[in-house]
């Protein structure tokens, strides 16, 4: 089985750094999208009430998404293979397009993102850097799952979001069909189904998330 974690201490050191750099990023709202947003016709929603609620849910998918790259991140840490290592390094980049993509809508919505984001990124980090340690196979299992909970999540998004909302919905339906290529990805490479009590132990924490960035 191979070691767990870098051989030299200035390979050690250059992953820490690049999850350093990476939390700084998402947090400070400079993360620079590879891909520019999908755009959709119409300047939606037309009312202060639903605009607000946009906003509201957009900032449950920008907090969503300060997950994600934190969850990456801390997988990417501590994972064993370079294979694995790549592939969500390169699945991170896509959520870094989500991530600015949901920032930017915000900012359009005249909305804000969650006060709490820190705190989501530290829990999520430490989420990824657990599953990470349990060894690869099981890290690919638990950002299957991950992602498999998002799709349905955004799925549910696509029938809240106010019909009008045309932009918001673009971006929302993007990143579901990405998140479901992200949790192929992770079948592709050898995910192990996770015990059910952990499912829903991840359903559970998302749902305080969701609900709580939704106000906060
Ligand atoms: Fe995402
Ligand atoms: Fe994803």
């Amino acid at each position: 089985m191979a070691f767990p974690f870098p051989a030299s201490l200035s390979e050690a050191l250059d992953h820490l750094l690049i999850a350093a750099d990476e939390g700084l990023r998402a947090l400070s709202g400079t993360a620079v999208p590879a891909r520019p947003a999908p755009r959709a016709e119409g300047d939606g929603p037309g009312d202060a009430p639903a605009r607000d609620l946009s906003g509201r849910l957009m900032r449950v998918n920008h907090a969503g998404e300060i997950c994600a790259q934190a969850l990456y991140s801390g997988q990417a840490l501590v994972a064993r293979d370079d294979a694995v290592r790549d592939a969500l390094r390169s699945a991170a980049s896509e959520e870094r397009d989500h991530l600015a993509w949901c920032r930017d809508r915000l900012q359009e919505l005249g909305s804000r993102p969650s006060y709490l984001d820190p705190f989501w990124y530290a829990g999520s980090f430490a989420w990824g850097v657990a599953s990470g340690l349990a060894g690869d196979r099981w890290s690919l299992g638990f950002l299957a799952e991950t992602e498999d909970q998002v799709e349905r999540h955004l799925e549910g998004h696509l029938d809240r979001l106010p019909p009008d909302d045309h932009q918001s919905r673009a971006i929302v339906a993007q990143m579901r069909d990405d998140e479901n290529r992200h949790g192929a990805m992770g079948r592709a490479l050898g995910a192990k189904d996770l015990p059910l009590a952990v499912k829903s132990a991840m359903r559970a924490a998302s749902r305080v998330m969701t609900r709580t960035a939704y106000w906060f």
